[in-house]
């Protein structure tokens, strides 16, 4: 059996080399369910994790592509035990009904804020370009984010 090696939230992970998609050995071979399958075509957004450090649809992502590659879902986004400043955000906004399109989203704004930690309210539409919302959240999603910078930028040294 061939396998390879990469990380996924941190940790090293051995896989059995196959014929799949990452979101298929996220959610059911590795119970890491945040990351959701909503069209299967790059066309939702719901799927979407970081592969070292950028967004990235894990729909269609071959998983046998990804050795010695650094995979991010939402169950990684936490820092010691507390929430990331986006999921604190997103509580405190209420940015999200069903919460469905949410993980996704998470992962989106997360790669936002690490290559512009202070972005206008047109690059995060942007970023979020690729993220349909069916609940209509969008509003409260992007006040989300902000909130999130500034949250960021006030603890910056
Ligand atoms: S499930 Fe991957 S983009 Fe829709
Ligand atoms: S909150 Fe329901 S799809 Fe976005």
């Amino acid at each position: 059996m061939t396998t390879f090696s990469l990380r996924i939230n941190g940790h090293a992970t051995e896989l059995a080399a196959s014929n799949r998609t990452l979101l298929d050995v996220l959610r059911n071979d590795l119970g890491l369910t945040a990351a959701r399958f909503g069209c299967g075509e790059e066309q939702c957004g719901a799927c979407m994790v970081l592969v070292d450090g950028q967004p990235a649809y894990a729909c269609t992502q071959p998983v046998d592509t990804l050795g010695g590659h650094c995979i991010t879902t939402l169950e990684g986004l936490a820092i010691d035990g507390r929430l990331h400043p986006l999921q604190q955000a997103f509580i405190d906004e209420q940015a999200g009904q069903c919460g469905y399109c949410l993980s996704g989203i998470l992962m989106s704004a997360k790669a936002l804020l690490d290559r512009t930690p202070r972005p206008t309210r047109a690059d995060v539409i942007a970023a979020l370009e690729p993220h349909l919302c069916r609940c209509g959240a969008h509003v409260r999603v992007i006040r989300a984010v902000e909130r999130a910078a500034a949250a960021m930028a006030e603890r910056a040294p």
